[in-house]
């Protein structure tokens, strides 16, 4: 439900004396909206392609001031989280509205862990899939096919079936993810352990085999929930507004997250952390920065600095500055400091960020921009990329979902700006 109206914004229609006035409402932060929703009735629609300026619902779970840089989960700073927090208490928050106690803490992991198998039925579904097809070909299919398995959990309207596939998702998504990778590897799939963390088990389930164990390191661990944590929600970015949009229609939650996933692969979106790595190994040296970024600037060579701009941040994303600390700390665990895409990757940050046409257009690095020379320095392939992004804001979409299930909802139907032929005859085969 949006706020009392603080004031009204009076439309006049080519200065006719009666004008339309809509509602302005102002949230607890940020900036205030014009209720639009009667216009239609007054025989205007809205036009906002990309929905620059609209705002689709209202929320309490995250906040984004891009212009200073501040992202709030349910009012946290991000740093404070990546500091002080972990991913599952953070999946907590985002679900639940507050912090954990020690006691709500223990518990959440519980069930969580409980939930970490899928169903060994789901393993045959995989063999349907080339060996060679893109993991995020298989994570779309796979979580879309858990509607077919979890039966007992799809009444959407009943808030304990809600909760029961908030777990489920969190729980099973990584590791989905990691039999993605297990089967294009053509390495049997390696059963979840819930002694370990839940990035810990991540890395151990992509990279344990039936006659190795795999040592997770410490540190790797804390960086692989650092991602899955920095990337847990983003209000209602593309992949989040498509778990919405497709929620509003009644769609079980299993397909609006499947959905979600599917709108994330694109490279404007969650597939920007493959592409960095593309175009650094394409850059190869730093003696091509310079023809790289003139290639950027131009409009008409159709290639973009990957991992830099955002829609909303017109400043540092803090998501990045939190990843570039992540990344040197893995690298210096692994003894790779001078990782030569880590140089490079830093050296292009600077020219860009001393560049006029970045700066003019506020262009900055945002999260992908480190995360996938960890990712790689990790040992993850760059398929796998979009995959993990995808894990790390399972529950961000899972909490949006929820939120708008639990409030009134309308299906969300847009509305156009017709620029096609109007009412013709049709003409039939022998007369065009
Ligand atoms: N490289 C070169 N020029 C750029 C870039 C870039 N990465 N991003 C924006 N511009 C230019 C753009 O050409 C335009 O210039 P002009 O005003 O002269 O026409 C201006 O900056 C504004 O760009 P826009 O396309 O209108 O901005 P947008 O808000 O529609 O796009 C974006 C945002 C993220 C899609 C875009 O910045 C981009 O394509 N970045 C590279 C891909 C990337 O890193 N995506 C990950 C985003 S963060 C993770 C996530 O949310 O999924």
């Amino acid at each position: 439900m949006p706020p009392k109206p603080t004031k009204y914004a009076h439309l006049s229609i080519d200065g006719e004396a009666d004008a339309i006035d809509l509602p302005i409402y102002q949230g607890s932060e940020g900036t205030p909206v014009i209720d639009v929703a009667k216009l239609g009735a007054n025989g205007y629609f809205t036009y906002d392609p990309g929905f620059v300026s609209t705002a689709s619902c209202d929320s309490d779970i995250t906040y984004i001031d891009g212009d200073q840089g501040i992202l709030l989960h349910r009012g946290y700073p991000i740093e404070e989280l990546a500091e002080g927090s972990n991913y599952l208490e953070l999946c907590y928050l985002l679900l639940n509205g507050e912090l954990p106690n020690q006691a709500q803490n223990d518990e959440f992991v519980r069930i969580i862990k409980k939930h970490t198998m899928v169903h060994e039925q789901l393993a045959f579904f995989f063999r349907g899939f080339r060996r060679d097809a893109h993991p995020m070909a298989i994570m779309c299919g796979v979580v879309g096919a858990l509607s077919a398995f979890y039966h007992d959990s799809l009444d959407i309207e009943n808030p304990e079936h809600r909760r029961i596939t908030a777990h489920r998702l969190i729980a099973k998504i990584p590791t989905i993810a990691a039999m993605c990778y297990k089967y294009s590897q053509g390495q049997p799939f390696i059963y979840p352990r819930n002694d370990l963390d839940y990035a810990a088990n991540f890395l151990h389930m992509m990279f344990a085999t039936p006659c190795e164990n795999y040592e997770v390191s410490p540190t790797l661990a804390r960086a692989m929930d650092r991602i899955f944590l920095l990337h847990a929600d983003h209000e209602q970015n593309a992949s989040t507004s498509t778990v919405r949009l497709a929620g509003s229609t009644g769609a079980n939650p299993f397909a609006c997250i499947a959905a979600g996933i599917a709108a994330l692969w694109g490279p404007a979106h969650g597939g920007a952390n493959e592409a960095v790595l593309t175009m650094l190994r394409d850059i190869g040296d730093e003696k091509h920065i310079g023809e790289f970024v003139k290639k950027f600037k131009d409009k008409d060579s159709g290639v973009r600095l990957m991992g830099f701009g955002h829609r909303v941040y017109k400043n540092y994303d803090p998501r990045a500055k939190v990843m570039q600390q992540t990344c040197k700390e893995v690298l210096e665990e692994l003894g790779v400091e001078n990782d030569p895409l880590l140089r490079l990757a830093q050296k292009l940050e600077k020219i860009a960020l001393e560049d006029d046409y970045f700066v003019q257009r506020k262009l900055y690095p945002n999260v992908d921009f480190y995360s996938g020379i960890i990712l790689k320095a990790i040992g993850i392939p760059v398929e796998m990329f979009t995959v993990i992004f995808a894990t790390g804001r399972t529950p961000g979409w899972i909490s949006q979902w929820n939120e708008m299930i639990s409030q009134s909802y309308k299906i969300g139907r847009p509305r156009q700006l017709y620029q096609g032929h109007s009412q013709r005859r049709y003409v039939p085969m022998d007369k065009r």
